[in-house]
C-alpha cells in the first residue's frame, strides 16, 4: 500500500489512454493505495527553461506553472504512472512538459530513486515499434535517476475514441496495480 500519482495525457472525452488510467486507479485503490490523478492537458505547463535554478527559490521551478502544484505529490508518491496516447511517434507535448520538469528533482537533489514507474499507452498503428520513442525517454531517463520500472501496458491498433474497450488494455492496466 502506498501513494501513486497518475498523469493522464489525453484531453479526449472518451479517451483510450485515460480509460486505462482509470482502470489502473480503481484496481490500485481497491488494494488500499492512495491514487492521485492529474491530467496534463488541463494544466498550465511550460516545460523546462534550462536555467538550472530548480528549488533555489523553494519551488521546483522558478517559472511558476502548474508543475509546481504537483511536485510535492510526485515526491511523496511511491509510484508514478504515465498514461498517454502516442502523438507523432512520441509522447504528447503536455506529457513531455511534465517529464522535462521532473528534471528539477535531479537538479534539486530530491530523492526519486526506487520510484515505481509504469507507462500505459496506445496508438493507432498496429506496430509495437511505434512506442519506441514514446517509452524510450522515460526508460533511459529513469535508468539515470534510478526509477524502478514495474511494467508497461502498450496497446497498438487503437484509434477511435473508446476503441481500447475492444482490447485487453484496461484489464492489463488493472492487473498492473499488483506491481505497486
Ligand atoms: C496529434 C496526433 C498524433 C498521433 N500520432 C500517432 C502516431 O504517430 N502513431 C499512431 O499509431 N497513432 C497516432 N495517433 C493516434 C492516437 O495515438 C490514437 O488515436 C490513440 O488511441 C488516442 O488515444 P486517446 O483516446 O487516449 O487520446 C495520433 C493522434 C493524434 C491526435
Amino acid at each position: 500500500m502506498g501513494k501513486i500519482v497518475v498523469i493522464e495525457g489525453s484531453s479526449r472525452k472518451n479517451s483510450n489512454s485515460n480509460a486505462m488510467a482509470q482502470a489502473f486507479k480503481e484496481a490500485a485503490e481497491a488494494k488500499g493505495n492512495e491514487v492521485v490523478v492529474y491530467n496534463a492537458t488541463n494544466m498550465n505547463l511550460n516545460g523546462c527553461h534550462g536555467c538550472m535554478k530548480c528549488y533555489s527559490t523553494g519551488k521546483a521551478c522558478c517559472y511558476d506553472d502548474d508543475f509546481n502544484g504537483i511536485a510535492d505529490d510526485l515526491l511523496e508518491a511511491d509510484g508514478w504512472v504515465f498514461a498517454f496516447p502516442v502523438y507523432w511517434y512520441t509522447m504528447p507535448g503536455q506529457t513531455k512538459c511534465i517529464l522535462d520538469n521532473i528534471f528539477s528533482f535531479a537538479v534539486g537533489h530530491k530523492d526519486v530513486k526506487g520510484k515505481k514507474v509504469s507507462i500505459l499507452s496506445c496508438c493507432e498503428e498496429k506496430d509495437m515499434t511505434v512506442f519506441d520513442h514514446a517509452v524510450g525517454p522515460f526508460e533511459r531517463g529513469g535508468k539515470l535517476m534510478g526509477w524502478n520500472f514495474v511494467g508497461n501496458v502498450l496497446v497498438p491498433g487503437v484509434g477511435g475514441e473508446g476503441a481500447i474497450e475492444q482490447t485487453d488494455g484496461c484489464e492489463r492496466a488493472a492487473a498492473l496495480a499488483d506491481k505497486f
